[in-house]
């Protein structure tokens, strides 16, 4: 149990962000002097509790690709139990800056990411942070259901495996069935569990994906374009699916699809050559963006 420690720990290393630069009217009264004690306390996978009502904070964050940028200065707050969109067009940035939350841009050699991103106020980024542990707690689904070569099963059991989270057979029996009903794939797949993953229709290996994630119980998910490989009835379903998640975990979903982001999405965040150009409540961002561009690309005009 043992998961969150290395971010908690961080915590008491100075790692905290700097009360100036918190959002005051929207922390938590207690987020700041009791944040780490509180933090380091929370056993891991187990309380998705958060010590403000921000989950993410990203400071200043700048992406390099060798010698081009592919961001700007981003700085954005992704509040917890909630689903913030992530829209622009193609090559703005949003993937990339998903791939900063749970260091998959580690695995690009000519990647390099400055700047700043706390989960609970720990910096994913500090030397004490395992990027294994911090993908079990910061989830991800890819545009392409991407299952292993293994049976239903396998596919949910194999993180509880890896991060020991279930010692004995029915611990992960009973992992594997929960995942899959807070995936809404039980039902069509309790009878053939042992048969391969791959074997499932599109929407079925997604929604699998999606309780492969959720069985090392994380407290973020990344969704990158989770359904644009998917016919609307699947997409329909995972849709319900992320409002069903997301009293439970903070959701970050990658959309080109308007209605799609106004469907699911509490905040929505604008990105346009790099750059964050604005972003807030879903509602406020479709029917009274601030920014032209914002307006331009809501509305069809590019993109
Ligand atoms: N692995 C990489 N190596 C080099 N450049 C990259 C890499 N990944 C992304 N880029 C560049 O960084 C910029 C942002 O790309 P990114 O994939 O984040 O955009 P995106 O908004 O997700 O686009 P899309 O909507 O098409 O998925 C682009 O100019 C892209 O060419
Ligand atoms: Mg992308």
């Amino acid at each position: 149990m043992t998961l969150l420690n290395p971010l908690a720990s961080s915590l008491s290393k100075g790692h905290a962000m700097p009360t100036e630069n918190r959002d005051d009217t929207l922390a938590a009264p207690h987020a700041q002097a009791g944040a780490p004690a509180l933090a380091a306390a929370i056993p891991a996978g187990h309380g998705h509790v958060t010590t403000s009502e921000f989950k993410i904070r990203a400071r200043d964050v700048n992406v390099f690709y060798g010698e081009k940028q592919a961001l700007f200065d981003v700085s954005l707050d992704v509040p917890a139990k909630s689903v913030t969109a992530f829209i622009g067009p193609s090559g703005c940035g949003k993937s990339t800056f998903l791939r900063c939350i749970n260091r998959m841009n580690d695995t690009i050699p000519s990647a390099k990411v400055q700047g700043s991103i706390e989960i609970d106020g720990a910096d994913v980024n500090a030397k004490s942070v395992d990027p294994v542990v911090l993908r079990s707690r910061v989830g991800m689904v890819f545009q392409k259901p991407n299952p292993f070569p293994k049976t239903i099963f396998e596919n949910v059991a194999y993180g509880p495996k890896i991060h020991g989270l279930a010692s004995r057979k029915e611990d992960l029996e009973g992992i594997v069935e929960s995942s899959l009903k807070k995936a809404g794939l039980w039902n069509e797949v309790a009878d053939r569990l042992h048969q391969p993953g791959t074997g499932l229709s599109g929407g079925q290996q997604q929604r699998l994906v999606i309780a492969r994630a959720i069985a090392v119980s994380p407290e973020v998910i990344l969704m990158d374009e989770p359904c644009s490989a998917l016919d609307p009835i699947a997409t329909a379903k995972i849709e319900e699916l992320i409002d069903e998640l997301r009293s439970q975990y903070c959701i970050v979903i990658v959309t080109h699809s308007m209605a799609q982001a106004a469907r699911v999405s509490q905040k929505t965040a604008f990105f346009h050559l790099g750059k964050l150009v604005e972003s807030g409540p879903t509602e406020e961002m479709f029917t009274n963006p601030r920014d032209t561009r914002t307006q331009d690309y809501i509305t069809g005009r590019f993109g």
